[in-house]
């Protein structure tokens, strides 16, 4: 596989090989040289027409840590505010000789079009497109859950070939709008784990029900009956709403009392079930300062894995013979 586009087109023994990469990757920035040489010489583009903190920054520390070079391009102040269309962009890029683009559009799709076309000839890495897919962000969280929820669960690394049979993971909100649970549903099929995706039924979308995940729009008795290892809050992405729900729902205090994960739905968890959130967080709607801030919450230590995912990611496109093929 030269890019990476969709959770969904990786095998059981690819999404291993990353998560496996990636633990390889953590322990050697646990030294006080952190930085490998190993993409010296070769230089990343984050082409970036979505705002976003953790995926840019962390994609660009990824890439430091290899030695790659890292050329930042918004779409904010560049060209793009000017007219200038995604061809054009990429065969600028192209001109320039980059060897390798993260990107994150707001059109789904975008990332596929870049990887289909003669426009640029270098490996794609779907940071985020639209409503489809964002599956570096599935593979952290992953990556996570190995750590949190399988052999010692505390943290440490996994051991090699670890998958997540066996786990049922819960995500909770606004899954219409969120490519974060399109490329989890898909990796954690893959990786074994059960999923029950929960929200109210304007915020399911229409075909969901083809999806390898249940269907539920309670999340008290989700909680209950099938007890999740894992709650995984979704942003309630309000910019692509009108209004304060946009008729999504009636009222954000509603929301928040039928979805939100707050101090007693927390409390009501199995001792060992870890909160997670892709961030950026609505506290007080998705989720209470509570959760967010327990010692449950992996929110940050998703961040951080987040590095070594995407390490593992430029690794196994860029400088490995395989590339993902496992
Ligand atoms: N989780 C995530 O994609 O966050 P950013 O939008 O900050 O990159």
């Amino acid at each position: 596989m030269k890019h990476l586009l969709s959770a969904a087109d990786l095998s059981l023994a690819e999404a291993l090989t990353i998560l496996d990469t990636a633990e390889s990757m953590a322990q050697t920035q646990s030294r006080q040289m952190k930085k490998l040489p190993t993409l010296r010489g070769r230089s990343v583009v984050n082409l970036f027409f979505e705002d976003s903190t953790r995926t840019r920054i962390s994609f660009e520390a990824a890439a430091k840590r290899l030695s790659a070079d890292v050329i930042n391009f918004s779409a904010k102040g560049s060209s793009v505010s000017k007219g200038e269309s995604l061809k054009d962009t990429a065969q600028t890029l192209n001109a320039m000789g980059i060897d390798a683009v993260v990107i994150r559009h707001h059109a789904s799709g975008a990332p596929h079009r870049l990887a289909e076309t003669d426009w640029i000839d270098v490996p794609i890495i779907n940071a985020g497109d639209g409503t489809h897919q964002h599956p570096t962000q599935a593979l952290l969280d992953a990556f996570t859950m190995r750590r949190y929820l399988c052999g010692a669960r505390d943290g440490a690394p996994a051991a090699d070939g670890t998958t997540l049979e066996g786990l049922t993971v819960a995500i909770v909100g606004d899954i219409l709008h969120s490519r974060v649970v399109r490329s989890n549903v898909d990796l954690l099929h893959t990786l074994g784990a059960e999923v029950v995706i929960v929200g109210p039924p304007t915020l399911i979308p229409v075909g969901a029900q083809t999806w390898k995940a249940r269907i539920s729009y309670d999340l008290d008795e989700v909680i209950r009956v099938d007890r999740p290892d894992a709650v995984m809050t979704l942003r309630v992405q309000r910019e692509r709403m009108s209004g304060a729900g946009g008729g999504y729902f009636p009222s954000p205090q509603e929301y928040t009392r039928a979805y939100g994960l707050d101090a007693e739905r927390l409390a009501a968890l199995q001792d060992h079930a870890i909160v997670m959130h892709p961030g950026p967080m609505n506290r007080g709607l998705e989720i209470s300062a509570a959760a967010a801030d327990s010692p449950r919450s992996t929110v940050l230590q998703q961040v951080a894995n987040g590095v070594f995912v995407r390490m593992a990611v430029l690794y196994l496109l860029l400088a490995s013979d395989e590339g993902l093929e496992a």
